[in-house]
C-alpha cells in the first residue's frame, strides 16, 4: 500500500469551514464561485490521461477552488507514472489533492479482461465512490465532480457553466465516436437503458438546455448543498435501507451496479437528474467489453482526436512533461501511389486543418494547389483550350459554369494529368472540407484492396452525394463496394491510372462541365442525353465505398459555409443556349434541402440493447 494524503498549502488541523476561503483571492468575480471536488478513479489510463489532465488544466475556473479526490489502482499500466507527474508538476495549483496511488494489485479475482466487470470490481469501485462522497462532505466542497478519465472537457467552460447551472444533479453531454453518450432518455423497469426518440433530439442538440433524465453517468456533477443529497448512494445496500426505512415500494431489485443505484437512488429521493447540452461540453470514449483489447481504446482515440480538430479546429497542446506520452499513429499512404489533397492558397485555413487530420489520422498526403477561380479570366481560358459543352446548363437552375467550379474543374484535371506523366497507378484524390469517418484508414484500405481483388476498377468514391434513389448493385464477393449510380460531389475518390487515361482521353476541356457531372456521365450513370452525346466512350468503372467513408464539413447552403466553387463569379458562357449571363449556380443547394440524412451516419448503427449488463449500460 502506497497511500499518501497531501493537502497542498494547507493544514488539515484548520476548520473546515475556513478551508476554501484560506487562499487569497486574484479576481472579484472568482472569489464567489462555488469549490468543487473533482472525484477521479483511474485504471489502465496511461493512453488518456495525458489528454484528459490537459484539457482539465484548460478549464477556465480558479485551480485553487479545485480540489481532487485520486484514486488509481488495478493499473498494469503507467496510470500511476502519468499521475505522479501531473502531481509533481500541478498538484499545487489546485486546492488541494487526496490521493492514492496502488501499483500492487493488477487485476481482479476471476478476472480474463481488464474490460471486465466482476463482483468484486463493482464492490471496490462503489466503496471508492462512496468514500468520494464522504470525503467531499468531509470538506464542505461546494460541488463533487465525479469524473472518468475517458472524458475529455474540451470546453474551458465547462465547470464554470455547470455550477452556474445549480442543478442537484447534472451531467455536461458528451459527444463519441458514434451515438454513445453519457445519458439516457429512458429507462426499462428492468433498469434497462431504453431507447427513445427524445435521445436523438438531445444528442443532435435538436434543442438545448438541461433536461431532466433517468441516467446521467461518467461524469456528473452533484450540488452538495442540495437538501436530500446526503442520501445519495451508490451501495444497493444503503438504498434498500433508506428505501424500507420510507416505506418505499418497490424496493429496488436491480444490479449492484454504481450507476443504476446512484440513479434510483436520486429518484427515490426526490431528486431529478439533468443532462445539459447548452454548449459542446466534450467527448467521451465508449467503453470496452471484455473482447475487445487496448488498440480498441487506441484506435477509439484516434477517432476522438480526429472529431475534435473537424468541431474544434484542434486538439490542445499537450503539456510539456506529457508530449513524448502521446504518441500519433505512423503515416501511411494506404498502399496507395500518393494521396493529393486539393486546396487554394488563399484558404490556409482549411490548409492547416487537414493537415492536422492528416497527422491524426496517420495519413501521408501531399499538397496540391487547386487552380483558383477568382484568378481566371476569360482570355486565359481561351488560352487553356477550354471550351464549354454547348448548350451546358446547371440542370436544376438553368444556370452556367461559375468560374469557381471551372477552377474546381482544372484542378483536378490537373492531378489526372499529373498521374499520367509519373505514370502512377492508384491515387486518392481529397479536397479540404471533408470530415473522416471513424475507422478511416482501416476501411479505406480495406476498400481498396477489395476493389483489387474484385477485378478492375478505375474509380472508387470515398465520399458522394448519390442523386438517384436507384438501388445500387453490390460489387459481388465484396462486402463494401457499390456500383455507383449518379452521384455529386468529388470529396474523395481513388483514381486508377486507366481511370485517368480514359478521363484524359474524353478531352473535357473542349467541353467543360462541372467535374461533379462529368464523371457520372464517364461512368454512364449520367440522365441527360443530350451530354452523353458530347462523351461517346463512357466505360470508366466507378465503384463507391458503402458505406461511405468521408463527409464534407458542412453541406452547401449551411449557414455560415462559404463554397468556394459555387460563390464565385460567374462566367458569361457565350455558347449557352440563351447566351445570357447567369447568377452563381446553387445546384447543390437544391439537393441539400431534400436529402436525407447521409447514409451510414446514424440510421447504420444498430442497437445492441440490454444485451449484457456490462460498464457499457448503453450500447449504441
Ligand atoms: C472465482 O471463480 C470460482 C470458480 O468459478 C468461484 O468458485 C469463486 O467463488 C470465484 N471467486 C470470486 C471472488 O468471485
Ligand atoms: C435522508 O433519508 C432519511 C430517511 O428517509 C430522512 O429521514 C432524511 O431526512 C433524509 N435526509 C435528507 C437530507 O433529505
Ligand atoms: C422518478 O422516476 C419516475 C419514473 O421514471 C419519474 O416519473 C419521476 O419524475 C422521477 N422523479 C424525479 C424526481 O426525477
Ligand atoms: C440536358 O441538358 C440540356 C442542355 O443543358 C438541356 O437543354 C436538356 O433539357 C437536358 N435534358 C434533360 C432530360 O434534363
Amino acid at each position: 500500500m502506497n497511500k499518501r494524503q497531501v493537502f497542498l498549502g494547507l493544514l488539515l488541523a484548520s476548520a473546515f469551514v475556513c478551508i476554501w476561503g484560506s487562499v487569497e483571492e486574484t479576481e472579484e468575480d472568482n472569489r464567489e464561485l462555488p469549490t468543487i471536488l473533482i472525484a477521479l478513479l483511474v485504471r489502465n489510463k496511461a493512453h488518456t490521461l495525458p489528454m484528459f489532465l490537459s484539457y482539465l488544466e484548460q478549464q477556465d475556473y480558479p485551480k485553487h477552488r479545485i480540489a481532487f479526490w485520486l484514486r488509481c489502482d488495478h493499473s498494469n499500466d503507467d496510470s500511476i507514472d502519468v499521475l505522479q507527474q501531473w502531481l509533481e508538476h500541478t498538484g499545487e495549483l489546485y486546492h488541494g489533492v487526496n490521493y492514492a496511488l496502488e501499483p500492487d494489485e493488477l487485476s481482479y479475482i476471476n478476472e480474463s479482461s481488464p474490460y471486465e466487470w466482476p463482483a468484486s470490481r463493482f464492490k471496490q469501485l462503489i466503496s471508492l465512490k462512496e468514500e468520494a462522497f464522504g470525503y467531499a462532505r468531509d470538506i464542505w466542497a461546494d460541488f463533487v465532480f465525479f469524473l472518468d478519465a475517458d472524458v475529455f472537457l474540451t470546453s474551458k467552460e465547462a465547470l464554470k457553466t455547470l455550477t452556474r447551472l445549480r442543478l442537484p444533479i447534472v451531467a455536461p453531454m458528451l459527444l463519441s465516436e458514434s451515438l454513445y453518450s453519457n445519458f439516457w432518455c429512458g429507462m426499462t423497469e428492468e433498469y434497462y437503458y431504453k431507447r427513445t426518440d427524445e435521445y436523438k433530439e438531445i444528442y443532435h442538440s435538436k434543442k438545448l438546455g438541461s433536461f431532466p433524465v433517468p441516467m446521467v453517468h461518467t461524469a456528473v456533477m452533484v450540488d452538495m448543498n442540495y437538501r436530500g443529497t446526503r442520501n445519495l448512494t451508490f451501495d444497493r445496500h444503503k438504498l434498500l435501507e433508506m428505501q424500507r426505512s420510507r416505506g418505499q415500494e418497490p424496493l429496488y431489485e436491480g444490479p449492484a451496479d454504481d450507476i443504476i443505484v446512484f440513479a434510483i437512488s436520486a429518484n427515490s429521493s426526490g431528486i431529478p437528474l439533468h443532462i445539459c447540452n447548452d454548449i459542446n461540453f466534450g467527448y467521451i470514449l465508449q467503453p470496452l467489453e471484455p473482447g475487445d483489447t487496448l488498440d480498441n481504446d487506441i484506435q477509439q482515440l484516434v477517432n476522438i482526436r480526429s472529431l475534435m480538430v473537424t468541431d474544434l479546429g484542434a486538439v490542445p497542446p499537450e503539456l510539456d512533461y506529457f508530449r513524448e506520452l502521446v504518441k500519433k499513429p505512423e503515416k501511411s499512404k494506404l498502399s496507395l501511389d500518393r494521396i493529393f489533397m486539393i486546396n487554394l492558397k488563399r484558404r490556409p485555413e482549411r490548409r492547416e486543418k487537414m493537415e492536422r487530420l492528416f497527422e491524426e489520422l496517420g495519413i501521408e498526403a501531399e499538397y496540391f494547389e487547386a487552380v483558383d477561380g477568382k484568378e481566371l479570366t476569360e482570355e486565359r481560358l481561351q488560352e487553356m483550350g477550354v471550351g464549354f459543352l454547348p448548350g451546358y446548363e446547371d440542370p436544376y437552375h438553368h444556370r452556367a459554369m461559375t468560374m469557381g467550379e471551372i477552377g474546381c474543374f482544372l484542378s483536378h484535371y490537373s492531378i489526372w494529368v499529373t498521374m499520367v506523366r509519373k505514370d502512377l497507378k492508384e491515387v486518392l484524390i481529397l479536397e479540404d472540407d471533408i470530415r473522416f469517418e471513424p475507422y478511416f484508414r482501416h476501411n479505406a484500405v480495406r476498400v481498396v484492396n477489395q476493389a483489387r481483388s474484385v477485378g478492375q476498377y478505375d474509380l472508387i468514391y470515398f465520399g458522394r452525394k448519390r442523386l438517384k434513389e436507384e438501388s445500387e448493385p453490390w460489387v459481388t464477393d465484396a462486402d463494401s463496394l457499390v456500383h455507383a449510380g449518379y452521384s455529386y460531389w468529388t470529396l474523395g475518390y481513388v483514381l486508377s491510372l486507366e481511370g485517368a487515361l480514359k478521363l484524359l482521353a474524353a478531352k473535357p476541356l473542349e467541353k467543360l462541365i462541372p467535374v461533379d457531372e462529368f464523371l457520372p456521365l464517364m461512368f454512364n450513370r449520367h440522365p441527360n442525353e443530350t451530354w452523353k452525346e458530347a462523351f461517346p466512350k463512357r466505360n470508366l468503372v466507378a465503384l463507391s465505398a458503402a458505406p461511405l467513408l468521408l463527409y464534407p464539413i458542412h453541406y452547401t447552403g449551411d449557414s455560415g459555409y462559404i463554397s468556394d466553387t459555387e460563390d464565385s463569379e460567374q462566367i458569361n458562357v457565350a455558347e449557352s443556349d440563351e447566351g445570357e449571363a447567369r447568377l452563381k449556380s446553387d445546384r447543390e443547394q437544391v439537393f441539400a434541402q431534400n436529402e436525407v440524412e447521409p447514409e451510414g451516419v446514424v440510421d447504420q448503427q444498430q442497437p445492441k440493447l440490454g444485451e449484457s449488463l456490462t460498464k457499457s449500460h448503453q450500447e449504441l
